[in-house]
């Protein structure tokens, strides 16, 4: 089962602040449905709970300590990546999508084949961070830059990094 980080981060590898996204950029979110659509998506609870319910058209699975969290609307709850790693491989997919938060990023790298970052050209102050890529580990072999828009008031990129 490839493991998949999907993440937007600014410059300073900002990913949010008081369980928030800080930006709103409608070709990340189109980006972001297309590439999970249907797949297995790795959350942390405080992530879900920042969506408030499961994305529509994927396996929605939360990683907890509360072994009593019951969310319910067919979200799938485990106790560790490893667990949503498994759950995963029950679906017929072959790959699984982490989505964050931070926590769940930092824990999950070390095993992930690929990055999904899109890049956003600013920093910004937060209180939740992605781990910084390091490039002896992770080969970028796509990136594509937008500029700021009518409907995008900063620029970004759609990178991936592909693991060494
Ligand atoms: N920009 C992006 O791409 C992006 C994507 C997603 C989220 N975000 C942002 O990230 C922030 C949330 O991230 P976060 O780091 O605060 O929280 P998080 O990673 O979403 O969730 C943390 C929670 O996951 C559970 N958890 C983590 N590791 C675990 C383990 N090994 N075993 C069992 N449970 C474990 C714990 O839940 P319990 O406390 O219930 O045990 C922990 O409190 C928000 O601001 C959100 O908007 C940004």
């Amino acid at each position: 089962m490839n493991i998949n980080l999907v993440v937007a981060a600014t410059e300073n590898n900002v990913i949010g602040k008081d369980n928030k996204l800080l930006w709103h950029l409608p070709n990340d979110l189109k980006f972001f449905k297309n590439t999970t659509w249907a797949m297995p998506v790795i959350m942390g609870r405080k992530t879900y709970e920042s969506m408030g319910k499961p994305l529509k058209g994927r396996t929605n699975i939360v990683i907890t300590s509360n072994h009593a969290y019951a969310p319910g609307n067919g979200v799938i709850v485990v106790d560790s990546i490893d667990g949503a790693v498994e759950e995963s491989a029950k679906t017929d997919a072959k790959e699984c999508y982490i989505i964050g938060g931070g926590e769940i990023f930092k824990q999950a790298m070390p095993r992930a084949h690929r990055i999904y970052m899109t890049r956003v050209h600013t920093t910004m102050d937060g209180d939740t961070f992605f781990p910084p890529i390091s490039e002896k580990e992770w080969q970028l072999t796509s990136n594509t830059r937008f500029e700021s828009d009518a409907k995008h008031a900063l620029p970004y990129s759609f990178q991936i990094w592909q693991r060494k």
